[in-house]
């Protein structure tokens, strides 16, 4: 079992644990699976951490369409709910920083904890910079390198390698189901913010951001 004082440093996640823009993805999948005529109930949740070409051959399998697609087809799909979603978050700025994150961030750099991202997102620099948290997040998984999306462990992994620590000296903190199926299977301590039982295998549940602090991890980790 690991203790506290092991730990070293953290992985983030970045939609639905810094910032609220998994309703984005949602919303702009959302529109897509409309144009398709697919109706997919939970879809929010279910492309939650899931890479942009995974939920869209989830949203096209849902549909009885999976086959009807060519590769360019596809990328055109998929192209297409990306600009959905980079209107929709145009105009994000530090306003959109979940609660307690920006304190959470500034308390862990204090204190001297590595930091690193593990957003299966492409547009995760540009909304740290919208948000205003680049300078935190100088160590951060490039999506485009990964050979398997999460639940695959594969991206916090690497996260633990750009901190020079190993898997069990880490926290990795998720809002989605496969993200932290991907924690724990890296070896690290799986911190599940959002819906305990759809979060049921992590190993801490906050139900809110503003719970994530180091002293209530700590306690957590005691109990
Ligand atoms: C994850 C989101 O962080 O990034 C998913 O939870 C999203 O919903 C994925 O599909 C990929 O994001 P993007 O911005 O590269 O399409
Ligand atoms: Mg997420």
């Amino acid at each position: 079992m690991v203790k506290f004082t092991d730990i070293k440093g953290f992985v983030f996640d970045l939609d639905g644990v810094i910032t609220d823009t998994s309703r984005y993805h949602a919303q702009a999948w959302g529109q897509l699976a409309d144009k398709l005529g697919v109706e997919y109930p939970g879809l929010g949740d279910a492309v939650k951490g899931i890479s942009r070409m995974d939920a869209l051959e989830m949203i096209l399998k849902k549909g009885g369409l999976a086959g009807n697609y060519s590769a360019a087809e596809k990328e055109a799909l998929a192209a297409e709910k990306n600009a959905n979603y980079v209107q929709l978050i145009q105009n994000m700025s530090a306003k959109d920083i979940l609660p307690g994150m920006a304190d959470f961030l500034a308390d862990l750099k204090a204190k001297g904890y590595g930091i690193s991202l593990a957003s299966a997102s492409k547009n995760a620099p540009t909304i740290l910079a919208k948000i205003g948290l680049s300078d935190y997040f100088t160590k951060a998984v490039d999506p485009a390198t990964l050979q398997y999306g999460k639940p695959d462990p594969e991206i916090f992994v690497k996260a633990a390698q750009l901190l020079d620590l190993m898997p069990a000296q880490c926290i990795g903190l998720e809002d989605a189901a496969a993200g932290i199926a991907g924690i724990n299977a890296a070896g690290e301590t799986s911190v599940g913010i959002g819906d305990a039982e759809l979060l049921h295998d992590a190993a801490i549940n906050f139900t809110e951001t503003s719970q994530v602090t180091l002293a209530n991890i700590e306690k957590a980790m005691n109990d």
